[in-house]
């Protein structure tokens, strides 16, 4: 986020005015995590590239501005980003981008297959947790890199990099994607097994081929990607934001409104969709990527654990945990995917939510009501969290922490808004 940007989301609050049902269609943006790895992407090409449906989001400028260090000329319009990557100028990812957005070592494996050198400041821990990324290091050496971390950077070196079989010990999302993109100009032939199943690698494979890329698999477990000499242009549109998709469900769901969401893919959302159905909501997809919620009056509590895809997605546990506090019965939230991703507990605690977490699991016994208080977001799904809690609050909710809900949703407020909720944003006192 630039310091502008990021001081007018650390010098405002979201003011949320609960009880409030919601109404009407929200259309959902493209997918940030897919954007900021595409963008990455563009890297691998050594021609212009074109991506739409680009969500407008600080981590999308966050990204711009570290490809534009590297020498790619960027020009954006509304939800279009033009990227040029035809002349780099540089194979060195600067700190003091890189530490302000974690995505951004994603330009590592393009870069390295690309220009045989890549230096990229490891991306550090972040509030839900370590965040190592062995399993790409790992990975690039596997494809014939040297690679060592000196000073906090990692240096990789390869002259051609050389297809091979891959065994990923998890399968990482970024792991995943940053082998995939290295391995498409590799030599020969590369397998990546227990590779991750997200959309996201499924949308970054579709991009990849788009540009002459020869990848097969992605979406299942096994991917395999024939290395070519070069990539060309493309013009190619992201694939909607399935957590976006997923916070609006829990919007309409814990206000028990009926909402239809627009621009969705409603298979990228089953394990979600499954778990709303089963606690009593109503889901309806349509045949044009619409997603229709509607409520059946109360809702019963469930447990949820996290998993990669296919399985419940750890992005969108603390938004269900929020709908769960005022459930009917108990519910249990066990988080197997970050270990540190339970900020949000306090925080809806002090809203009146009965929670007690013991490790990674949490225990939920349902409420009558929430209350409105001042609270915290500690990081993006966290902050999102809040704001669907204070959407069923008595009364109002001050929200701080939006610099992290900025990173992550487009016109937060204002999709909000839209559907009839009571939501300012308003400067701080201090401001
Ligand atoms: C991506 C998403 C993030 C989502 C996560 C899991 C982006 C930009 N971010 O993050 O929103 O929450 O997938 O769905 O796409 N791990 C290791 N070593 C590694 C790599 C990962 O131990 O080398 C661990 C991580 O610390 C974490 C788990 O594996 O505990 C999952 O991480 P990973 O799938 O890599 O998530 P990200 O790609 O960082």
């Amino acid at each position: 986020m630039d310091q502008p940007a990021l001081a007018k989301s650390q010098s405002s609050i979201l003011e949320i005015w609960g009880g409030t049902p919601l109404e009407g269609k929200v259309k959902i943006s493209g997918a940030k995590n897919s954007a900021l790895v595409l963008m990455a992407g563009a890297l691998l090409c050594s021609e212009p590239c074109r991506l739409q449906n680009v969500p407008s989001l600080a981590d999308i400028q966050g990204m711009t501005r570290i490809l534009e260090s590297l020498g790619v000329k960027i020009k954006q319009s509304i939800d279009t980003l033009e990227l040029d990557p035809t002349n780099l100028t540089s194979t060195d990812a600067p700190y003091e981008l890189v530490s302000k957005l974690r995505a951004s070592f994603f330009a590592i494996g393009p870069l390295l297959a690309r220009m045989g050198v890549a230096k990229v400041p490891l991306p550090g821990g972040c509030a839900i947790g370590a965040r190592p990324v062995e399993i790409h290091v790992r990975g690039l050496k596997q494809l014939g890199a040297q690679v060592y971390i000196e000073h906090g950077v990692v240096h990789a070196y390869a002259s051609q990099l050389k297809g091979a079989k891959i065994y990923l010990d998890y399968p990482s999302v970024g792991a995943t994607e940053t082998l995939m993109m290295a391995a498409t100009l590799a030599e020969g032939e590369t397998i990546l097994d227990n590779a991750a199943q997200e959309p996201e690698v499924i949308d970054l494979a579709n991009f990849c081929r788009s540009m002459g890329a020869k990848i097969s698999g992605a979406g299942t477990k096994t991917i395999t990607i024939s290395g070519v000499p070069n990539l060309h242009a493309t013009d190619y549109d992201i694939v909607p934001d399935r957590i976006e998709a997923g916070t609006f469900l829990m919007a309409g769901a814990i206000t028990h409104s009926d909402i239809l969401l627009e621009s969705v893919v409603p298979e990228h959302l089953s394990a979600v969709t499954a778990k709303l159905k089963e606690v009593g909501f109503q889901l309806t997809p349509d045949a044009n990527r619409g997603l229709r919620i509607q409520s059946k009056g109360v809702h019963t509590g469930t447990e949820i654990e996290t998993l990669p895809y296919p399985g419940f997605p750890t992005d969108l546990q603390s938004l269900f945990m929020a709908l769960l506090t005022l459930s009917q019965g108990s519910s249990v939230v066990t988080e197997t995917v970050f270990e540190n991703r339970l900020g949000h507990v306090p925080e809806l605690v002090r809203m009146g939510a009965d929670i007690k977490v013991k490790g990674n699991v949490a225990v939920i016994q349902g409420v009558p009501f929430l209350s409105g208080a001042p609270v915290t977001g500690t990081d993006l799904r966290a902050t999102a969290a809040l704001a669907v809690a204070a959407l069923a609050a008595n009364g109002k909710t001050s929200i701080s922490g939006l610099q992290h809900l900025d990173r992550g949703y487009a016109n937060f407020e204002q999709k909000l808004r839209d559907l009839g909720a009571r939501i300012e944003r308003v400067p701080t006192v201090e401001a």
